[in-house]
């Protein structure tokens, strides 16, 4: 665990703001160095949070869809090993109320290539600079369950979610035998941009919990699809 003359360090993708922003907080509080990334040059309170902790926090550039930038990312961070990968970044469709009927093409493509196809790209590119041990991590969510959907809603976001935990157990199935620890994460309903205003839960609710079970993983090989009170989620 933390050892305070060699901090342990996460890669975290997409940590502007919401979820992301709070857990690279919450790891810079529990000892760990944190390199995170923002998308495009404006100011961000992940900027403010660097400033704070110059020594501590490094801050990335990465829009997750850019298959150039993560090359670029990925020649940047040569020589560089993490302890912890977490791809946090995700979006919804504009009007989640839609049914799969109703979603345009282009809003299907657009999530499905953010939600369930960039999270991987990153995941497969970038895995290299993960220690052998280390902790690979995506933000899922329960609305990604199918065993769990019983009222629909949210169609083509649960799509998302539901696809790219299949694409994670197809990368761990290939990594089978191997050290890292690997976890698809449900926050659970959380008052963020991305969440909503009526969401039952607010930040300090959640993400405190998330980085309690990720840590709680450390040692143990194999993918878990986990929400952030360390339950098994059904798949
Ligand atoms: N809030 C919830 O209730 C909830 C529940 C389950 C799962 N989740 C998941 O948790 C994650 C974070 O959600 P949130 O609630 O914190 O949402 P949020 O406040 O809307 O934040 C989304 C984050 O993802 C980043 N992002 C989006 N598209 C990106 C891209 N193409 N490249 C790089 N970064 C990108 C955003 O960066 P910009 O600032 O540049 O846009 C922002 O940092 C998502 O994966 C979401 O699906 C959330």
């Amino acid at each position: 665990m933390p050892n305070p003359s060699c901090p342990p360090t996460i890669l975290l993708i997409g940590a502007s703001r919401g979820l992301g922003l709070a857990m690279a907080h919450e790891f810079l509080q529990r000892g760990w160095h944190v390199v995170a990334t923002v998308r495009g040059t404006a100011r961000t309170p992940l900027h403010d949070l660097a400033a704070a902790h110059p020594d501590a926090v490094g801050i990335e550039t990465l829009d997750i869809c850019d298959p150039e930038q993560l090359a670029a990312l990925h020649q940047r961070l040569a020589g560089r090993k993490f302890e912890m990968l977490f791809v946090n970044a995700g979006t919804t469709n504009p009007d989640p109320t839609q049914t799969i009927g109703e979603v345009s093409t282009r809003d299907f493509v657009d999530l499905m290539v953010t939600n369930a196809l960039s999270p991987m790209r990153v995941v497969e590119q970038l895995a290299d600079h993960v220690t052998p041990s280390g902790l690979i991590g995506i933000m899922s969510s329960g609305q990604g369950s199918i065993a769990h959907n019983e009222r629909g809603m949210r169609e083509l976001y649960r799509g998302s979610k539901a696809a790219l935990n299949m694409f994670m157990r197809s990368y761990a199935a290939r990594r089978a035998g191997s050290a890292h620890p690997m976890v698809l994460m449900a926050p659970g309903w959380v008052r963020t941009e991305l969440g909503g205003p009526e969401a039952p839960l607010g930040i300090e609710d959640s993400v405190p919990g998330v980085v309690d079970v990720l840590l709680s993983r450390i040692g143990q090989p194999g993918l878990r699809y986990l929400d952030y009170q360390g339950r098994t989620v059904p798949w």
